[in-house]
């Protein structure tokens, strides 16, 4: 692999489209009254999304059992191709029952909204524990992926999906930007190489640093903050998104970068989610991917470098993508810059850093983090937010 990648390649060569086209759903909307129906939940149907864009490329629905089998064991799909994360629809074994093999059933979101076709080809049992174990490196109930997987059903259905219809999101519709898209704009843009950013955290100075230095090295900047599903506790994604902008208003070239939201769920598997969260930045179009401490952990769940370690799992031309690796950055008063022990002379005394429940502690109260861990007009939406969620 070189650094200028063919922007083009999605995982698997081809970017999957599965949104039905008019025609296709007039079709599905007329069949629709006799077919069986299931409930998604939100984390679902943010699935269902993101195989019919592409963004999990190259499944073209839920995991039949022998990819599934061979994703849980080994990271890779039954033909070989890296997928670190088992994306199933499960369901309880009474209802697994009612459904057929070879029939198409018909998805609905939470609110009973028709939202797509799942042309069942398979139903199987599973074991959670097996796949917790592997996935998740735990099997602790505790752990918030874990406890998805214990409380979902335990039978999973297999087959190829279809969206009925691509609607613009609710909250954020101008940064809706699915993969076929973001690719256009790097190629108007000119960008030969672009690295992308997951976040479900609002943007701090370590951010910030981690995606300049990366930019340093790359064309473009894709900023892709995580809008799915997360834990409760995890700060809401509007806020998050507000944090983006005032950041893209007063902080970044606007040449340079893209805002846009990755609808995704997150799951918290440390590790195995830094390989997942490439591979879908990969089908985005991007060719770097930056993998800070801890990406995507919980807890004391993984090393704080574990996330990185496991990219050496593959050899580079397999993943098609390449991780930018960063050590945990804070503000070094010594210096005055942000740096990490890489780049700083700095005793402990001398690092600001804070972690999220620290910084939601101190917003608690009423007060504001300090200018080295924060951008003070990012600083202030928190504190914004956090006051109106107290006063509802
Ligand atoms: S994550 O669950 O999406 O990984 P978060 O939004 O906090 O959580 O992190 C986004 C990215 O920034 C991840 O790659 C993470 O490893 C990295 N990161 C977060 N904080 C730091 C830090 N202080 N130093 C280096 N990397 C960091």
């Amino acid at each position: 692999m070189t650094t200028s990648l063919d922007i083009n390649a999605a995982h698997g060569g081809t970017l999957v489209h599965r949104i039905a086209t008019p025609e296709q759903r007039q079709a599905f909307l007329e069949a629709s009254e006799t077919m069986p129906r299931l409930t998604l939940d939100e984390r679902a149907v943010s699935d269902l999304v993101m195989i019919a864009i592409g963004g999990f490329s190259p499944l073209e629905g839920f995991l039949g059992r022998a990819d599934y089998d061979t994703v849980v064991t080994d990271m890779r799909l039954a033909n070989g191709l890296p997928w670190a994360i088992p994306v199933t629809l499960s369901v309880e074994a009474a209802i697994a029952e009612s459904l057929t093999e070879g029939h198409q059933i018909r998805l609905d979101d939470s609110a009973g909204r028709f939202v797509g076709v799942l042309e069942l080809t398979e139903k199987y049992a599973y074991d959670k524990q097996k796949e917790a174990i592997n996935v998740y490196r735990t099997d602790e109930e505790k752990h918030p992926g874990v406890k998805v997987v214990y409380d979902q059903g335990e039978v999973n259905l297999a087959g190829p999906i279809w969206l009925l219809e691509r609607d613009p999101h609710s909250l954020f519709p101008s940064y809706q930007i699915d993969p076929a898209v973001s690719r256009v704009m790097f190629a108007e843009r000119g960008w030969k190489t672009v690295v992308g950013f997951q976040t479900r955290n609002p943007i701090h100075r370590a951010h910030e640093y981690i995606q300049k230095c990366a930019l340093e090295i790359v064309d473009g900047l894709f900023l892709h903050p995580l809008v799915g599903a997360t834990k409760k506790d995890d700060i809401p994604a509007d806020v998050r998104m507000r944090c983006y902008e005032i950041m893209m208003e007063h902080y970044f070239p606007q040449n340079r970068v893209i805002l846009a939201i990755n609808p995704s769920a997150m799951r918290y598997a440390g590790p195995r989610e830094a390989i997942f969260h490439a591979l879908v930045r990969k089908n985005y179009g991007c060719t770097h991917f930056i993998v800070g401490r801890d990406h995507a952990g919980v807890g004391d769940y993984y090393g704080t470098y574990d996330a990185q370690h496991i990219f050496e799992e593959f050899a580079p031309d397999e993943l098609g993508i390449m991780p930018l690796k960063f050590e945990h950055a804070f503000y070094c008063t010594r210096t005055s810059t942000m740096a990490t022990t890489k780049t700083s002379p700095s005793s402990p005394e001398e690092r600001v850093h804070l972690s999220g429940t620290k910084v939601r502690e101190m917003l608690r109260r009423g007060e504001l983090p300090p200018p080295e861990f924060s951008r003070p007009e990012v600083a202030a939406e928190l504190a914004r937010a956090m006051r109106m969620a107290q006063e509802v």
